[in-house]
């Protein structure tokens, strides 16, 4: 079934219908990623929540605002970037994702790299740190790039994370504006 998906509306279309794991019996609706499909740069956060399953789309809470202000503050436009989870499907009440979850959707997540085929892909938090290049300890890796199976990624905190402190609000911004940076031409 996997090797059915081809193009970002086989993606849509698959997470949208997915009953794999037990979080489709919990959700109002499943959220696949949405953004540029010629985007540099692919966010990937941790799960939707409440207001991603409300809606069917990820990051339109606080954290996905956190994201749109860092973004505008460099320069760069949401429309204009790719943005997804680990995880498709919201946890009943935030709960982190238990691992037979993460490792059912990754193969979604994988898909959706190949497809936008993005300059880098920017993990945002200690979930997708773990769940995409089985790391650790965020505070040793935030502000890094790494290069794994021939795709590069970019570390930094999850906007959900900053929000009651704001040196780390600080240190986000500060990534994202370096992660942009990266992405732009080179006259
Ligand atoms: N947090 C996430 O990790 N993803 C979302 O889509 C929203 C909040």
């Amino acid at each position: 079934m996997i090797d059915k998906i081809k193009s970002y509306n086989d993606v849509k279309t698959s997470v949208t219908n997915c009953h794999l794991c037990k979080l489709c019996n919990s959700r109002n609706n499943a959220v696949p990623g949405r953004g540029s499909l010629d985007a540099k740069i692919l966010f990937v956060g941790e799960a939707p929540g409440k207001n991603e399953d409300k809606w069917g789309l990820p990051f339109i809470g606080f954290a996905g605002k956190l994201l749109e202000d860092a973004l505008k503050k460099s320069g760069m436009e949401r429309d204009n970037v790719y943005i997804t989870n680990v995880v498709k499907c919201r946890p009943p009440n935030n709960r982190v994702p238990d691992k037979n979850e993460i490792d059912t959707c990754l193969h979604y997540l994988k898909k959706e790299i190949q497809i936008i085929s993005p300059t880098i892909v920017c993990i945002l938090g200690a979930t997708a740190l773990q769940s995409i290049l089985n790391l650790k300890n965020m505070r040793l890796y935030h502000g890094k790039t790494i290069t794994h199976n021939n795709i590069k990624y970019f570390v930094t905190y999850h906007p959900a994370a900053t929000i009651y402190n704001n040196d780390l609000k600080e240190l986000f911004f500060k990534e994202i504006n370096l992660v942009v940076d990266m992405t732009k031409e080179k006259l």
